[in-house]
């Protein structure tokens, strides 16, 4: 489909594209409006000024994954995939299947059951996309997913280049409004979970820098933050006792160790700090921070069927809980000037459960979910004929 200069200037995959060497007829043909802004001032806390970077409300699925399936997808369709496997704790899932439907290309997606609430069926029930639903723990279900992409021989996507490069659109994004004349941030946020926003972020920034697209000596200190229960980037976490803390978020629960590396790289680099948002501070701020977004038009949606956990992500509200720690605890120091990134919240309310093709209840021997994809097996050995 071609798109007009609107397109183009609506959607940071579509204006940046070339900067990162997509091709371009297959990225107009996926791109979906990747639309991202700043809502400035939502906040402002003890002389610090707080600015969101706005990733969700209109990014197709409700989150910055939308970014990273359009550069998945165009990849895909490029290469002439016909199908490829996704194992994501729900939000890459989705956008890669919503990306993906229309363009031929089947999804064989595994999420894990911790995270099924969070899943919308509006993505998830077209043809061509096949829900396999896991009671296993996550490293166990990455590698049954690497499994069945070996077997079948359809590709894992997102690959890290794919999440590398997605992040780096935000950099490029901030250096044309600097340029323009918007003010710096002293320093970004983002909810952490493997680390690739940051990661991607800063890479884009050193890149920009070396060509001086970047203004020199002022790229934002990172605030990472993590909820109590999977914070591996925090480095000085408090004593614990007693009962591990409950997962506040399951989309924050993926970890890559091998992250660390490049993270640490970058807080070296250009300054900053990651912390833990503790568990019952951020309930009891979560319905203000809900109505602080909602008086900016971002609506945090909830999974009516699932009420012990009813905001179906948290991620951006964790992000700015813990801009307010790390206000109140001297990190941010008054007179800067922040920007949250909004990386995911919103969406409407979700009514109904998404219904997985197959799905492997705790305890269930793996062999059942592997009798069922032997179905799969036959089909990919029929496509490509060794
Ligand atoms: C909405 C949302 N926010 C934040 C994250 C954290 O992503 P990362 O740490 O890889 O940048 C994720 C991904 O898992 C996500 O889906």
């Amino acid at each position: 489909m071609n798109k007009t200069a609107k397109d183009v200037a609506q959607s940071v995959v579509l204006r940046y594209a070339a900067r990162l060497r997509y091709s371009p007829s297959e990225i107009h043909a996926v791109s979906i409006a990747e639309t991202v802004d700043i809502k400035t001032a939502v906040l402002e806390r003890r002389g610090v000024t707080i600015d969101l970077l706005d990733m969700s409300s209109r990014a197709h699925t409700g989150t910055f994954k939308a970014l990273l399936a359009a550069l998945a997808v165009a990849d895909a369709l490029r290469d002439g995939q016909a199908a490829y496997v996704t194992a994501s704790s729900g939000n890459t899932a989705e956008a890669m299947a919503a990306y993906a439907t229309g363009h031929g290309i089947e999804s064989f997606l595994f999420v894990p059951a911790v995270s099924a609430y969070k899943l919308d069926r509006r993505w998830l029930q077209s043809a061509g996309v096949h829900l396999f639903v896991l009671d296993v723990p996550e490293p166990q279900l990455k590698q049954i997913a690497a499994g069945f992409s070996r077997r079948t021989g359809w590709p894992m996507l997102p690959t890290h280049r794919h999440q590398i490069d997605s992040n780096k659109l935000r950099a490029y994004y901030l250096a044309d409004r600097y340029r323009g004349g918007a003010p710096l941030h002293d320093w970004t946020v983002q909810a952490l979970s493997g680390g690739y926003g940051p990661i991607g972020f800063y890479d884009g920034i050193r890149e920009l820098l070396s060509e001086g697209d970047w203004p020199a000596d002022q790229a934002p200190k990172l605030l990472g933050v993590q909820q109590q229960a999977v914070c591996p980037f925090v480095e000085e976490t408090p004593e614990r006792t007693g009962r591990q803390p409950a997962i506040l978020e399951p989309t924050l629960y993926a970890t890559n160790p091998k992250h660390a590396d490049d993270l640490r790289r970058a807080v070296r680099e250009f300054g900053g700090h990651c912390l833990a948002v503790d568990n019952q501070s951020y309930l009891q701020r979560e319905p203000e921070l809900v109505r602080l977004l909602a008086d900016h038009g971002l609506a945090c949606g909830r999974a009516v069927y699932h009420p012990e956990q009813p905001v179906v992500e948290r991620s951006g509200l964790i992000a700015l809980a813990g801009t307010q720690d790390a206000i109140d605890q001297g990190i941010i120091p008054s007179g800067s000037r922040v920007l949250v990134n909004f990386t995911g919240g919103c969406c409407p309310d979700l009514t109904e459960p998404a219904t997985a093709e197959f799905s492997l209840q705790a305890g269930q021997p793996v062999e059942e979910f592997w009798a069922h994809a032997a179905l799969y097996q036959r089909l990919a050995d029929s496509n490509n004929p060794v």
